[in-house]
């Protein structure tokens, strides 16, 4: 029997919903959160994903900004426009769309955001506080995951995990939230020994390698659950995920589409995020 399939855009057009109606409560009471993208060079995809995200912004009534640089901005400008945005009262939350061009060093750039303001929660402190389980902002899409597995009515508790890369953004922060949730977690990367042997051990699958159509069907367990986090153009052109959906669906439990399963959730707790951050500011002012 074919694998239901995770619809992450009706999961986050509900959560949206409920997040629409908090922000228009939030206006009620004079606070606008307000988000500013900053986004350096004219990477096709990287554009797309900041029209989504302020797109999403203008559905639920959040304030947004977005900054494009040219790619060869330096870094002593973009750290000013970052100071500048920490200080800005209309801004609740900052997001640098990553990769940057080369010659712009990430980790800096991403230290100089206030981290109150770190709506990626990529600083050192907010990934400090996400391991200890203390954290006010949870990443974006490990966060969407979790949500949308909860929306399948995915037990994670006492389950067998796999997460398929090591991403600092993905792979890392999507382990220790599967491990706050209970399960039994593996992390497997490029130099994994015997990949498949370990990867039909999962109960939950996380494929984060961005390799188009890495995870075939032998490396599934019957009746797993598979979460694809990829976002690819196969040899073809067409869009598609880490993992082999056609040859996977017919052996997996539930499987989540690319593109409308895990992106529209990343989004969503952006937003989320966001407002979290005006609410935040708007207590300690
Ligand atoms: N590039 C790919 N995913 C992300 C993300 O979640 N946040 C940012 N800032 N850049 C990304």
């Amino acid at each position: 029997m074919a694998a239901v399939l995770i619809d992450g855009k009706a999961v986050s057009a509900s959560v949206r919903a409920q997040l629409k109606e908090e922000v228009q409560a939030l206006r009620e009471e004079g606070i606008t959160p307000g988000l500013a993208v900053i986004i350096v060079g004219d990477d096709d995809a990287s554009h797309r994903y900041v029209r989504n995200k302020k797109k999403g912004c203008e559905e639920l009534g959040i304030y947004s900004q977005v900054h494009m640089l040219p790619k060869e901005t330096r870094m002593e400008e973009l750290l000013s426009l970052i100071s500048t945005l920490n200080t800005d009262p209309l801004i609740d939350g900052i997001l640098v769309q990553l990769p940057l061009p080369k010659g712009l060093d990430e980790k800096r750039v991403i230290e100089a955001i206030d981290p109150g303001k770190d709506v990626d929660a990529f600083s050192e402190v907010n990934v400090g506080r996400i391991m200890i389980g203390n954290y006010t902002f949870l990443p974006c899409t490990p966060a969407g995951i979790i949500e949308l597995l909860r929306h399948a009515n995915v037990e994670i508790e006492g389950k067998e995990c796999v997460v398929i890369g090591r991403s600092n953004i993905v792979g890392k922060p999507m382990a220790m939230l599967l491990m706050h949730a209970n399960a039994t977690v593996t992390i497997c990367h490029s130099r994994t020994k015997n990949l498949s042997e370990v990867t039909r051990r999962a109960d939950i699958l996380v494929a984060a390698i961005g390799k188009p159509k890495f995870v075939t069907a032998d490396m599934v367990k019957p009746g797993a659950v598979v979460i694809d986090v990829g976002m690819n153009r196969d040899e073809n052109g067409r869009l598609c995920g880490d993992v082999d959906f056609e040859a996977v669906r017919e052996k997996a439990g539930a499987i989540t589409p690319v593109p409308g399963g895990v992106g529209p959730m990343t989004i969503t707790t952006l937003l989320k995020n966001t407002v979290t951050a005006a609410k935040l500011h708007h207590a300690s002012r």
